[in-house]
């Protein structure tokens, strides 16, 4: 069997309700998921949970319930989103299944066993808030960060990961390889990290401090570090020790947040598969944040949104439209109600829904509710397919290059191209004459808007796959299976059924609150 395009998504921590931030990742991996499949890719798409760990272990406490039983809860939120956002992920998988408590006991006891995990005692800094331990180092001023939380003062044997023998490899592997990190430039922040000298990592906690975790195979009398439980995920999702990881394995892109690129992703993952002799991913794809008045949205900061709210009163398609339109991947992007009701207003209720209902109406009362042949060919039509041409040409590029804010502000002023046009040859003008002539142009305006209108929506599948289909099956069009020549204007159209007015994108009576 053919490798398939494996994509993942960061697993979210199962210790709270998910945010925008979390729905944005799953609608980024999600576009990309689609766009591969509309060039012909056999894609498998996994995203999940991060069920381990101290902040588990004390949200269970607070709420006097068993740490299983308030992951099962989280997990059924957070899969209702992804199913109310329309995710279309092939598998959702959660780290205390027993498909991945066994593989990650594989690979620590693959790893002690090449010797890469040796016993040590440390004396030193955790942080409870990070899971980690932290260094004098990481002191600013004399003082802890807070994103430290508390931090005491611990002497306790613990387990370690040989990172440092990496380090030379991991410098040498990231430099040689430019497209590992996209955007690109965050893989100097990964580079100017691997500067000093690293340490190794402690991949164990006992269990008197945590009992929460996946016990490792050569001492139980500990668990698993919470992180290198949950990068595991991505091997046990791909069928690591089975058939299928080789149809799965390397993924071709981890997709995830700035946030956790340095250390986890970028230095630990890569050393742990080079330690266990499996392949590297291809590469990682790594948003920046949606903040709130200028602070990352977090469940710690209170300041989150909860995308439900949005959806329920505008549609999973209006949501993903908006985070995809607003933020350039990379970037940070600032979220607000208002902008939100904009975007909505302007691009998707004018420039796409009305323009939709103008063109059924017409076709309604002129053409007997069928899409009309295009019988002239004059400078109006000629300027649209220009038009049309140099977006064609950018689209895909655009998609290959992750740019979809700039894809979807491309495909949105040729909609309002379109609306030019329509309002240049005023088929609501020519109707009121008698004149052949007039008719011509009557029958080729509605035929141009109906062809455009379709090639439109071509690229906006990915964002918004319910309303794009629903547009294609409006204006007489089949659902879209590839991309194998539907972005060339032609005439499929002529003669299909257009279906009866319809509102896309109803004005909602009062803005989400
Ligand atoms: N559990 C770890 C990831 C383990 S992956 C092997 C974790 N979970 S998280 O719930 O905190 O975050 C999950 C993803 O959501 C991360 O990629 C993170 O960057 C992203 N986001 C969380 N808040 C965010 C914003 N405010 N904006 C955009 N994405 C951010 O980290």
């Amino acid at each position: 069997m053919a490798k398939k395009f494996y994509i993942t998504t960061a697993i979210d921590y199962a210790n709270g309700s998910p945010h925008l931030g979390h729905a944005y990742e799953k609608v980024l991996t999600d576009v990309l998921a689609r766009y591969r499949r509309l060039q012909g890719d056999e894609v498998h798409f996994v995203t999940g949970l991060d069920e381990h760990g101290q902040k588990v272990q004390m949200s269970a406490r607070k709420a006097g319930l068993e740490p299983q039983a308030i992951c099962d809860q989280v997990a059924v939120e957070f899969q209702g989103l992804c199913q109310r956002l329309e995710i279309s992920n092939d598998d959702y998988i959660r780290t205390t299944e027993a498909r991945h408590k066994k593989v990650v006991q594989s690979v620590l006891q693959d790893l002690y066993d090449r010797g890469e995990i040796y016993k040590a005692e440390y004396a030193g800094f955790y942080s409870q808030r990070q899971e980690q331990f932290v260094t004098e180092k990481e002191k600013v001023d004399g003082e802890w960060p807070e994103i430290y939380g508390e931090v005491e003062e611990v002497i306790e044997t613990n387990y370690f990961f040989k990172l440092a023998q990496h380090q030379d490899w991991l410098v040498d592997t990231i430099e040689n390889n430019e497209a590992f990190i996209y955007p690109r430039f965050r893989s100097a922040d990964v580079l100017q990290f691997l500067k000093e000298p690293l340490n190794d990592l402690c991949i164990s906690r006992p269990r008197e401090r945590l009992q929460w975790g996946i016990e490792l195979p050569f001492d139980s009398e500990y668990v698993t570090y919470v992180w290198f439980d949950a990068l595991v995920n991505y091997i046990t999702a791909a069928g690591y020790g089975t058939d299928a990881y080789a149809d799965h394995w390397p993924a071709d892109f981890h997709v995830i947040g700035k946030d956790i690129l340095v250390p986890p992703h970028a230095v630990y993952w890569p050393i742990m598969l080079h330690a266990l002799g499996l392949e590297l991913p291809r590469h990682f794809l790594v948003h920046g944040w949606w903040l709130s008045s200028g602070a990352k949205m977090s469940k710690s900061t209170g300041a989150v949104v909860n995308p439900l709210d949005l959806i329920e009163q505008h549609g999973a398609d209006a949501f993903r439209y908006f985070v995809t339109r607003e933020m350039n991947v990379g970037q940070d992007s600032e979220f607000s109600l208002e902008r939100f009701t904009a975007r909505y207003n302007s691009d998707l209720a004018n420039d796409l829904g009305n323009l939709l209902s103008r063109l059924l109406n017409m076709g309604g009362r002129y053409t007997e509710g069928r899409v009309p042949a295009a019988t002239i060919d004059e400078a109006p039509e000629q300027e649209l397919k220009q038009l049309w041409e140099s977006t064609a040409k950018e689209l895909i590029p655009l998609y290959d290059g992750f740019q979809y804010h700039r894809a979807l502000e491309t495909i949105f002023s040729f909609l309002s191209g379109i609306n030019r046009y329509a309002e240049t040859r005023a088929p609501w003008k020519l109707a009121k004459s008698e004149d052949p002539a007039d008719r011509a142009a009557l029958e080729t305006s509605l035929a141009c808007m109906a062809e455009a209108l379709r090639l439109s929506v071509v690229l906006l599948t990915p964002v918004m796959p319910t309303i794009s289909e629903k547009v294609r099956a409006l204006i007489g069009d089949e659902a879209l299976t590839g991309l194998d020549g539907q972005l060339d204007w032609g005439d499929r159209l002529e003669g299909k059924t257009l279906g009866e007015k319809t509102i896309l994108f109803p004005r909602p009576e009062r803005s989400a609150g």
